[in-house]
């Protein structure tokens, strides 16, 4: 069913994010008949440009990151139709009033700004907005992360977006909940009975969280610099999948019901702070290794500051202080320049209290579910069987296993595909509301206020492992060890 028409406003509409995740994004939904011919797509950014400049720029990122099966020049030429160029900058005046004449035309169509631009560039976007009289009250604001660097500079965006634009109309986007799994992970807990009674501490020993990267911080340096892996991944993907394990089950699927029960686990999570950080967590950086099939440099090298104290690498031991889960770790671990890309939540459930069989039928290992992200999408339940055959009871470990790529044949959407329609549906559902983007920052802080009070620099990890021994250290003292997929 296609989405109401709209135009979508996006900022920053000749950067990277547009060009590798916004445009393609849409171009998949227009191709599958969910974006009505009405629709308009205005990019807009500092640049002079022409709309012709800016469709071939468009042509080229959609030739560069759209599969060839998946292309159609009767599908381009539509797309390509539906896009028109605004030079603007969020610190002159000019040209405003006149994006604001184009978009009268229909004040009650959906009207969604996209702020894919630096974050000291939203006060002002913002600011413009209100001035020139372009917020309606069918318009919607998506905003990137990161929102904020800490708790004091996210109150600051999160207040200036507020001058503008009521809660309700402002999608913070965290694209991991776009994600074909971790939507999935609330079908499996919410749509069967069969976990939710052992989704608790008598059932589960722990739980591990990984979101490992291949990749390096590439041309991204400048950015991640100033940010580390704490606050790029950690304080915002890594802790929303922690909190759709650790939730309680909303009262339905609505936006405020689902928001609510996150926020309540941000609230539970215990401190950590100057006084426990060096056995609760580590943090790396990579030096030189090899990684994606060649030798690669270090991440001073690659930035260009020997002296970057940033982490590439962080890990944790987390725990959640309520009724459920007190006395469950949850063990995340995030870096770049790790030995493959991996993503998955992995819950591990206690050993069983005795076992019948004699010791030579082999060990039994404790059941574990691995909700796997990236790159094969998919769930597996590890479970003890006999071994087939007439040997006598062997037993083994092996996975009830659903792959999705082979059980369903369809091609499955980015994450930005949802999401951005989800905005015009106007559905908050699988966005971060404002106060559990500062719940999140309130329990981060700490942790980096506890690592820049002491001072030495992230533990170093050769490129293409699985980062520092002591994250191995981190979850082996507990007598638990990572999961690998074998
Ligand atoms: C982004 C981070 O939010 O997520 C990047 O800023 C990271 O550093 C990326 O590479 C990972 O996303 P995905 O979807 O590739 O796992």
């Amino acid at each position: 069913i296609p989405v109401e028409p709209f135009d979508y406003i996006v900022f920053g509409g000749t950067g990277d994010l547009a060009r590798r995740k916004l445009l393609p994004a849409l171009y998949h939904r227009m191709r599958d008949g969910q974006i009505p011919a009405e629709g308009r797509i205005i990019a807009a950014s500092r640049r002079k440009m022409s709309d012709d400049d800016y469709r071939a720029m468009t042509e080229e990122a959609l030739t560069e990151f759209v599969p060839e099966g998946e292309r159609s020049r009767e599908t381009l030429d539509a797309f390509l139709g539906m896009l028109s160029y605004r030079s603007l900058d969020a610190l002159s005046d000019e040209g405003w009033d006149a994006l604001r004449d184009e978009l009268d035309g229909d004040t009650e169509r959906v009207r969604a700004f996209y702020l894919a631009v630096a974050p000291n560039l939203f006060d002002d976007l913002c600011q413009r907005f209100a001035q020139h009289g372009l917020v309606t009250p069918n318009s919607r604001v998506v905003i990137e992360k990161p929102v904020g660097r800490d708790l004091a500079s996210a109150v600051k965006v999160n207040d200036a977006v507020a001058q503008a634009f009521h809660e309700s109309q402002v999608f913070r986007i965290d694209h991991y909940l776009g994600k074909e799994t971790v939507q999935n992970l609330m079908a499996l807990r919410f749509a069967n009975t069969l976990f939710e009674p052992l989704w608790n501490s008598a059932h589960i020993d722990h739980v591990q969280i990984t979101v490992a990267e291949s990749i390096g911080v590439g041309s991204r340096g400048d950015y991640y610099d100033t940010s580390g892996a704490l606050r790029d991944m950690v304080q915002n993907h890594m802790i929303q999948l922690l909190c759709l394990v650790a939730m309680e089950p909303p009262d339905s699927f609505d936006a405020n019901s689902l928001r609510d029960e996150k926020l309540k686990v941000l609230r539970a999570l215990k401190p950590i702070n100057a006084s426990n950080y060096d056995r609760l967590t580590v943090r790396g950086q990579y030096r030189a290794g090899a990684a994606e099939g060649g030798a690669v440099p270090s991440y001073a090298e690659e930035i260009g500051n020997k002296r970057s104290r940033t982490e590439t690498f962080a890990a944790l031991k987390v725990e959640i202080a309520n009724w459920r889960w007190a006395g469950v770790p949850f063990y995340l671990r995030t870096g770049k320049r790790l030995a493959d890309r991996v993503s998955e939540i992995v819950i591990t459930f206690r050993a069983i209290p005795h076992s019948i069989f004699p010791k030579d039928s082999g060990v039994i290992s404790q059941n574990r579910l691995v909700l796997r992200l990236q790159p094969d999408e998919g769930v597996k339940q590890w479970i003890m069987i006999k071994d087939p055959g007439p040997g006598g009871m062997r037993l083994n470990y092996v996975p009830l296993d659903m792959s999705f790529a082979e059980s369903f044949q369809e091609r499955y959407p980015d994450a930005y595909e949802r999401l951005l329609l989800d905005v015009i549906r106007g559905n908050q559902t699988l966005f971060m509301r404002r106060d559990e983007v500062e719940a999140a920052w309130a329990w981060t802080d700490p942790i980096h206020d506890a690592w820049d009070e002491d001072g030495s620099p992230p533990v170093p990890y050769t490129a293409g492992t699985w980062g520092p021994s002591a994250a191995i250290a981190l979850i082996e003292r507990d007598g638990r060890t990572w999961h690998e997929d074998t």
